[in-house]
């Protein structure tokens, strides 16, 4: 059977994802290049490796034979890529850093300050939400996860770094604005909400907060973006909650409020996992130092409402 690495690799992300369209996005390929590949894999192979039902696609037989292979071969890959990266030592390796989405604003900072310690070594920064950290762990295609509290019994490594409160934001003209503090949950109840995504921790932890009340979330609009919140909640269309650490300028500008809501901040932390017996490579291990070390700790303060 004549196929190449590419192919497998292609192949993988479309399994994966169920989706040529999604494949193609995470691998920054146009879809005919992706199609394109796997029906070369699927002539390599002499049988169909997806078969489409409706609108949607689904593994053959022999594509389920493939997907399992490929995921073996992505693994020993990875680790030979480790084990390269161990060789070349912490000047010259590969560290492969994937954060929450609400992590993004400091973790590019924390990235950046780490990178001109080691200027030789190559970053890859991924921006994810919750659950896409998760299956990356899960799949070992990243070396270290900055996010909210993993859920327990999976075998990961857990370190909290820093704290990470939510808050209520509104816009300044909002009638809660005039309301002394603490307001009431009540009179937040009957608003509605600007959310992220169900798969974002931000979203997780505030429906949680609300459920353990015996309250109902009104929600809105839903994004993929803490900045189209922020941008949401400015133009009138609603209340929003986000992390502090996505609040800056708006707040300094008056353009965004904090409201002092019963209950807010929703306490919660930052934590660095990585898999529970994972191969660091030594340039990994090196930002682990940092982050834990005295040199990171202004970088990690947590900004005030
Ligand atoms: P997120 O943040 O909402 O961007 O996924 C992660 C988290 O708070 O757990």
């Amino acid at each position: 059977m004549h196929l190449t690495l590419r192919q497998l690799t292609l192949f993988e992300a479309v399994a994966r994802h169920l989706s040529f369209t999604r494949a193609a996005e995470e691998l920054h390929l146009s879809q005919p290049a992706v199609s394109m590949q796997v029906r070369q894999l699927e002539d390599a192979a002499g049988l169909p490796l997806f078969e489409k039902l409706g609108k949607r696609i689904h593994l053959t037989e022999a594509g389920r034979e493939m997907y399992n292979y490929c995921r073996h071969i992505g693994e020993q890959l990875r680790e030979l890529d480790e084990v390269m990266s161990a060789l070349k030592g912490v000047r010259r390796g590969h560290l492969r850093l994937s954060v929450a989405t609400t992590a993004n604003s400091f973790a590019t900072r924390i990235l950046g300050a780490f990178a001109q310690r080691y200027p030789e070594s190559t970053y890859s920064l991924d921006v994810t939400n919750r659950k896409a950290l998760l299956d990356q762990l899960a799949e070992n295609q990243t070396d270290i996860v900055i996010m909210g509290k993993p859920p327990e019994g999976l075998d990961l490594e857990v370190q909290a770094f820093m704290e990470n409160p939510l808050v209520v934001i509104a816009r300044p003209d909002h009638p809660l604005v005039a309301e002394p503090g603490p307001i009431p949950l009540e009179r937040i109840q009957s608003e509605t909400f600007v959310v992220r995504e169900c798969e974002s921790g931000t979203r997780i932890a505030m429906e949680r907060f609300f459920r353990e009340r015996g309250m109902q979330l009104r929600t809105g609009i839903e994004t993929t973006s803490n900045s189209a919140i922020k941008n949401a909640v400015e133009a009138g269309l609603g209340l929003g909650i986000v992390s502090i650490h996505t609040l800056g300028l708006e707040l300094k500008a008056g353009a965004l409020v904090v409201l002092d809501v019963e209950g807010f901040p929703i306490l919660r932390h930052w934590h660095v996992v990585y898999r529970q017996g994972k191969r660091l490579p030594p340039i990994a291990q090196a930002f682990l130092d940092y982050l834990h070390g005295d040199e990171a700790r202004p970088l990690l303060q947590v900004p005030t409402g």
